[in-house]
């Protein structure tokens, strides 16, 4: 089945003129209500997986208000009689400032996996990032997405072989960016997750790109089951031994652009660009790694005032709304990552559940551009935001 890729604001107008019975068994359109949607169709131990945060949930907390604190301030009758929702990433035209995030194992909450992941993303014309800890390999994920852009996000292993190898496979079969996530040096302290005794990965979920992998394979016995294949990965996972100057080596490994995920603190930014990357993506993982850090997009314009204009600058964690990535792109950043809303569509209704929440989320930021006056993407400044509480008086 090949979905056209649809205009954000045919999805309003679509859904009215069904009316209440063409809505029948349709995920909703409230992103809040998402995640509890997704909770009822998900076992206890994966929907932790999905949703749960570092320690007591301070980070993810934080996140959120960050976006809270700041309040759109709209012009009227400016005449926006068009949208542009494009915006430039690395050189590139992106027809929306939106990525999918890199999440890992997306079989535990699908069966189609990643294959209905990059299907739907392509279905709203959204590039997706393949993460290093997937349930199909580099190649079967390419052989399903469209022709849009695709990018991949490296977990850098301890074996520089190994890494070699993940990047010249992502180069050869059609991925335009790495990714290198770098606030995973090892995995966050995860209560719920601890509590359940589940991490997808110890059970051979999501290492799909290893089991295919040939210098990973040849460090294994021909027929080694998935208590040898997990063990081996444990061991080349989780690099703490890694540095700034080891990124002038991963950049001489590759000329695909490379952007350095996992960046909070300014200095980091420019650190990560004096040693060769393309660009940052202010993250913190979604709450899911260190506890009591500070929100993503409270970092922000830091970011982006230590590098400057040149550099790509992305964010995630805690976008869920169309007025969150235009916050976001007010603040300094060229795109967002969208994280687990997309999961929760995949959760409940697979390819067409992923396009669903995509078209949802473009809907309500072509409408914001449209209610903000400001039109365009691009065009989006701080100017348009103030702090919550009353208006400084002119
Ligand atoms: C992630 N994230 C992540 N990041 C990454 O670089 N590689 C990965 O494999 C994963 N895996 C992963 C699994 C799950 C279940 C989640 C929820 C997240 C982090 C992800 O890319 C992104 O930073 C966060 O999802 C952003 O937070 P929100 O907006 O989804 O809350």
């Amino acid at each position: 089945m090949t979905m056209r890729t649809a205009a954000p604001g045919d999805l309003l107008r679509d859904i009215y003129l069904a009316g209440p019975d063409g809505r029948a068994g349709q995920v909703t359109t409230n992103f809040e209500a998402l995640e509890e949607a997704a909770r009822v169709v998900l076992d206890p131990a994966t929907f932790a997986f999905v949703a749960g945060n570092a320690g007591t949930g301070l980070t993810g907390r934080a996140n959120r208000e960050a976006f809270d604190r700041w309040r759109l301030v709209p012009r009227a009758l400016r005449g926006i009689t068009r949208r542009d929702l494009s915006v430039s990433v690395l050189g590139e035209r992106l027809p929306t400032p939106v990525l999918l995030a890199p999440i890992s194992a997306h079989t535990t909450v699908h069966p189609e996996g990643e294959l209905a992941t990059v299907r739907g993303a392509a279905d709203a014309g959204v590039p997706f990032v393949l993460s290093s800890y997937a349930s199909h390999s580099l190649e079967e994920v390419a052989a399903a997405a469209g022709p849009g852009p695709r990018w991949f996000q490296l977990y850098w292993p301890t074996d520089d072989a190994l890494t070699a190898s993940l990047v010249r496979r992502a180069e050869a079969s059609g991925y335009t960016a790495l990714v290198v996530t770098v606030d995973n040096p090892s995995i966050g302290y995860r209560p719920a997750d601890l509590d359940h005794g589940f991490l997808p990965m110890l059970r051979g979920v999501g290492l799909a790109h290893y089991t295919s992998d040939p210098v990973f394979r040849a460090a294994l016995p021909p027929n080694a089951g998935t208590k040898e294949v997990v063990r081996h990965w444990a061991g080349v996972t989780g690099h703490l031994a890694l540095t700034w100057e080891r990124l002038a080596w991963l950049r001489g490994l590759t000329d695909l652009p490379v952007l350095v995920k996992g960046v909070l603190h300014p200095d980091d930014a420019r650190r990560a660009v004096a040693s060769g990357a393309d660009g940052v993506i202010v993250s913190n993982h979604g709450g899911r790694q260190l506890d009591g850090a500070a929100g993503a997009l409270d970092c922000l314009s830091a970011v982006r005032a230590a590098v400057g204009d040149g550099v790509t600058v992305l964010l995630d964690s805690g976008v869920r709304t169309g007025s969150d990535v235009v916050k976001a792109l007010a603040l300094g950043a060229d795109a967002v990552l969208y994280g687990r809303p997309y999961l929760y569509g995949l959760a409940l209704d697979g390819r067409a559940g992923v396009r669903h929440v995509l078209r949802c989320l473009l809907a309500e930021l072509d409408v914001v551009l449209t209610l903000t006056g400001y039109g365009s993407a691009e065009a989006l400044g701080p100017e348009l935001l103030a702090a919550a509480g009353p208006l400084p008086l002119p």
